[in-house]
């Protein structure tokens, strides 16, 4: 008979911590997937790749609090954790470790994790405190889960950079996989905040990936100039009524600095851009020949 492998949700740290020990002293390999939960298709991807390449899964379902600003959406983040549970199990994944805010950050809490320079542009401009909280709860998740891989985003692409600065400046012994970005068909990047959009604002979005796929088309056709790239995105997003640019930057991928001038090395295209009230994001890499 075959037994149905039933899946754990745990909200102590201290239970998680327990059960992955259980697992490195046999030898099984973990994989941790962080999320904020409200799981999509992008989601699905990396617990996807993390249940193919690991032993054992762990998601994480936390809506971080200190990675809010305080005008932020906190409080309407949204949350669905039965369909949540439903596909981490469809994925086979092994722990959802769901704490509260309080199994997190005790009455005493005062240890942060920073990371300098590449956080203090793009997002980190209008989110300053943003990347400290992720890479705080971050920290923690990695050792809660005694993760051998941690899985992440293209999406949120600084982000991504800012946890591998993270992991090699504190030598942890972790791998961070990077993950393809997921999109609707009409190209929209998926993410939990899509679900803000009104369908007027849900059309207005697909201007993100409409303004960054004309960019790519201009650097294959052979465009170099940073400046460009720039003005090209920001005319075609300023062109739609319910669109605000947050930031339009083309940036060295490894320092986060702004190309002026030729892009010699590669480079990050990323975009923030609020539309009604939900600010959303989008970026590609490029590297010329
Ligand atoms: O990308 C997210 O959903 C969050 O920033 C993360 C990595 C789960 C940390 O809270």
């Amino acid at each position: 008979m075959m037994t149905e492998k039933k899946i754990k949700i745990l909200s102590k740290p201290s239970e998680v911590q327990a059960i992955a020990s259980e697992w490195k002293k046999a030898g099984l390999s973990v994989g941790l997937v962080p999320t904020m939960g409200y799981l999509h298709d992008g989601h699905r991807s990396l617990i996807h790749r993390a249940c193919a390449e690991n032993d054992r899964v762990v998601v994480s379902i936390f809506v971080n609090p200190i990675q809010f600003g305080p005008t932020e959406d906190l409080a309407t983040y949204p949350r669905d954790l039965d369909a949540d549970s439903a596909l981490c199990e469809e994925e086979g994944v092994d722990i959802i470790f769901h704490p509260e805010p309080e199994d997190m950050y005790g009455p005493h809490f005062s240890t942060h994790v920073a990371v300098e320079k590449i956080t203090e542009t793009l997002c980190g401009v209008s989110r300053p405190t943003h990347f400290q909280g992720v890479t705080t709860v971050v920290s923690k998740l990695f050792h809660i889960s005694k993760a051998d891989r941690a899985y992440f985003g293209e999406k949120d692409a600084q982000q991504l950079a800012v946890i591998r600065r993270m992991t090699e400046d504190l030598n942890m012994d972790i791998e961070i996989v990077g993950c393809p970005i997921v999109r609707e068909e009409d190209g929209l990047a998926k993410s939990s905040r899509n679900k803000y959009l009104n369908p007027e604002e849900r059309k207005a979005a697909t201007v993100l990936s409409r303004s960054l796929s004309s960019a790519k088309k201009l650097l294959a056709d052979g465009e170099r100039s940073a400046d460009v790239i720039r003005r090209t995105i920001t005319e075609e997003i300023s062109a739609e009524p319910l669109s605000d640019i947050d930031y339009v930057s083309v940036v060295d991928s490894v320092t986060f600095e702004d190309i002026e001038g030729e892009i010699t090395t590669p480079v990050l295209v990323a975009i923030a851009v609020r539309i009604g009230t939900t600010r959303l994001i989008d970026n590609f890499s490029y590297s010329p020949q």
